[in-house]
């Protein structure tokens, strides 16, 4: 299906949002049936060498208390995926030069080694040979946030650090056939309906295997402490936009959404989102990982925030599925490129 900037500012403005949310949700019933795929989240540190104005990890925050996991203990968290049966890992960190590409590249190469894990990375921009490094060590998936397609307003929340860098790490990525994440933040400071529409556009142009977005939440430790938060009605009618301009894409419904609002993240799987995030980042420093006011603060402990995943899911009507979940994006690209060798 396509759909016009003006079709789409008129679904943002709140045309008819039961139209939006029914479609969006029949779309993703079209593809992923009634089916939920988790994917546990290891944050393994929280050092950050970049200062974006948005989040509560940024350098410049003197107040964040910082850690960072030891190889063991990754491990633990790896082990509550597999103990949970949780079939894909995200290794997410902030961009902490302390660990190696080296080292990222061994601590991937142990965990497929030992277990059957589809292994998904989020540790921000790198060079295009670190990146094949880390594929041919086994990481299936990368996933890298556009942030905003508004350049101007990039420039400007990411001192320092260029748009179409970004884009080019993407387009790297794709190169290197991991599936390829990104996504945006909704309501950023200096944002409106028409650069929200056009950033719609400019993700589906990109064909994404992943597509992860939510609201934008003011951290109190940020520049942009005193900035409204983003709205979260705005945030699903994104959601459910995106959800049907691209069918294929495996969707998150985050837990930023949870942090804005109670209940959300049940509206998000209604809005057409497939998938679920659980952090399984040790106890002892889950809150510290603290991007955004709120974020892993509701769970005591993983099997806790493990239960109240499944209780989300069995409320929103769905299943939990407990396959890798690759998305079929890649698939029918993978299809369509034999076809055109034979
Ligand atoms: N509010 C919401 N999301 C945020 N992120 C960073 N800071 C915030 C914030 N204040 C998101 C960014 C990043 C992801 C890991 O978290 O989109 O890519
Ligand atoms: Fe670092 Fe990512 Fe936070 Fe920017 S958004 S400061 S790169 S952790």
């Amino acid at each position: 299906m396509t759909m016009n900037k003006s079709e789409i500012i008129a679904y943002l403005n709140g045309q008819d949002d039961i139209g939006l949310f029914a479609e969006a949700d029949r779309v993703r019933r079209s593809v992923f049936g009634d089916e939920i795929f988790l994917r546990g989240i290891i944050e393994y540190s929280n050092y950050c060498r970049q200062n974006c104005f948005y989040c509560g990890l940024r350098s410049g925050n003197r107040e964040a208390v910082r850690y960072r996991l030891t190889r063991e203990e990754i491990f633990e968290s790896v082990e509550i995926a597999v103990a949970q049966n949780i079939p894909t890992i995200v290794l997410q960190g902030g961009e902490d030069p302390h660990y190696s590409a080296d080292w990222i590249a061994g601590l991937i190469k142990e965990i497929v080694g030992k277990y059957d894990l589809a292994i998904t990375l989020s540790l921000g921009e790198q060079g295009p040979e670190v990146l094949r490094m880390w594929r041919e060590a086994g990481a299936n998936r990368y996933l890298l946030r556009i942030e905003t397609w508004d350049k101007e307003n990039y420039h400007k929340l990411r001192p320092g650090r260029r748009w179409e860098n970004r884009l080019d790490c993407l387009k790297v990525l794709r190169e290197l056939d991991y599936e390829v994440g990104s996504g945006i933040m909704v309501g950023l400071p200096g944002e409106n309906v028409e650069s929200l529409a056009e950033a719609i556009l400019g993700l589906t142009s990109l064909d994404l295997d992943m597509i992860g977005i939510g609201p934008f939440l003011a951290h109190p430790q940020t520049p942009l402490r005193d900035e409204p938060n983003g709205a979260i009605q705005l945030t699903l009618r994104t959601l459910a936009l995106v959800r049907i301009l691209n069918p294929y894409a495996n969707m998150p419904s985050t837990s930023a959404m949870e942090c804005a609002s109670r209940g959300a993240r049940i509206a998000g799987l209604r809005a057409g989102m497939n998938v679920i995030m659980p952090s399984i980042t040790p106890e002892r420093v889950k809150r510290l990982y603290n991007i955004y006011p709120g974020k892993n603060a509701d769970s005591d402990d993983s099997e806790h925030s493990l239960n109240a995943v499944m209780e989300i899911i069995r409320e929103a009507g769905y299943r939990r599925s407990f396959s890798k979940g690759i998305s079929p994006n890649i698939l029918r690209r993978h299809e369509s490129e034999m076809t055109l060798s034979k």
